[in-house]
């Protein structure tokens, strides 16, 4: 046997496990950047039965590619064309949205808001018509407004269940785990960072100090908690220059994509006790006029929103992060719904 086939049939075997593979996701944007690595990520899940890739360029091509891959599911690619969406939305149980604009060095996540507003509401619209019990997963940025957007949308079509809804913040615990891990030498599987509030520059906020390897950079503070902070904060900039002018993160993003994915696929296969960072209508800051708020959320076995954990204790340079960049996630909210109310 070539060493090929050898390793794709052990890639087969590890993948026919018992688990229950019955649950239908659907990827709409699958054929960008972080759209296939991530519909690539998904056909590797032994949790996904059927997976429905959509997009208005190349998605036939993704799914015939990504179809070839010797694991049980089925993949079937769609575009605009004879009611595509509605074709690929029809029985989905997850959806997620990678589709809009990356940004480009100088910009910020919020000038993509002209671009990508009315995509994810139409892409969110046809969702709310075909498959409002689907639990969605919004990337596509400004995630600070754009999941705002998607709640307007069913609120509109009157199926809106905030427990179905998350912003995708999962790359911002994916870096900061990587970047701590890398300074403190310790295992990054092992060095979990909660990351709260929201997706861009300051309303990413690491409470480094709610781990043992964290907890010594803030005590020791000065240059390198200011630099580690800010790399987190502002690890998505570094990439989009490192990319210098051909888009955003998209191989990092896939794999954090797969991994929220993963984690809603557990809940509902039983897994009790799931957590994760994610950016829901939430209540802990409503007093302030701020109703999404990113904190550790414990997933029911719907695979949907059960219960919002606060975000415990804070070091007082972390609650300064904090307080300071919550007038801007207001405006980020406010933005996503007068959008939708225009
Ligand atoms: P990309 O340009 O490579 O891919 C976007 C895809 O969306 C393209 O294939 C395009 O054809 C498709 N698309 C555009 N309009 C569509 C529509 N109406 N319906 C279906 N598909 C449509 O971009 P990318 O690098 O994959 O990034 C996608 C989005 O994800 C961007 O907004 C980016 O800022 C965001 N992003 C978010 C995070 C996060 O942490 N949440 C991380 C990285 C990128
Ligand atoms: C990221 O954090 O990498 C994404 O939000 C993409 C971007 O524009 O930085």
């Amino acid at each position: 046997m070539f060493a090929a086939t050898r390793q794709s049939s052990r890639l087969a075997r590890s993948f026919s496990t018992s688990a229950r593979a019955n649950t239908r996701v659907a990827v709409l944007g699958a054929a960008g950047g972080i759209g296939q690595p991530l519909s690539l990520l998904l056909k590797l899940n032994p949790l996904v039965s059927h997976l429905s890739l959509y997009d208005i360029r190349l998605a036939a091509g993704v799914a015939a590619d990504v179809g070839h891959c010797n694991t049980p599911s089925t993949c079937v690619g769609y575009g605009p064309e004879n009611d595509g969406l509605k074709k690929a939305l029809e029985g989905a149980e997850i959806i997620i949205i990678p589709a809009g604009m990356p940004r480009k060095p100088g910009m910020t996540r919020d000038d993509l808001f002209n671009a990508n507003a009315s995509i994810v509401r139409d892409l969110a619209q046809a969702a709310a018509e075909v498959a409002p019990k689907a639990r969605i997963g919004i990337i596509a940025n400004p995630v600070n407004s754009t999941v705002p957007i998607v709640a307007e949308v069913f609120k509109k079509a009157g199926v809106y269940d905030p427990k179905r809804l998350f912003g995708v913040t999962t790359l911002d615990i994916v870096r900061a785990s990587a970047f701590l891990s890398g300074i403190a030498g310790t295992e990054p599987k092992d060095t979990n960072v909660p990351v709260v509030v929201g997706h861009s520059g300051p309303t990413i906020v690491p409470l480094l100090s709610q781990l043992p390897a964290g907890k010594k950079v803030v005590e020791q503070g000065g240059e390198t908690l200011a630099a580690l902070v800010k790399r987190i904060q502002y690890g998505g900039d570094e990439v989009v220059k490192a990319k210098d002018g051909a888009g955003s993160a998209t191989l990092s993003m896939a794999y954090a994509g797969a991994d929220f994915t993963d984690s809603l696929l557990r809940a509902m296969k039983g897994e009790k006790g799931v957590t994760l960072c994610t950016y829901v209508e939430s209540p802990l800051y409503k007093d302030q006029g701020v109703e999404f708020f990113s904190s550790p959320v414990e997933l029911s076995s719907e695979g949907t929103v059960a219960k919002i954990h606060p975000v415990g204790d804070l070091h007082p340079t972390e609650q300064k992060l904090l307080e300071a960049c919550l007038p801007d996630l207001k405006k980020n909210i406010a933005a996503g719904v007068k959008f939708m109310s225009a």
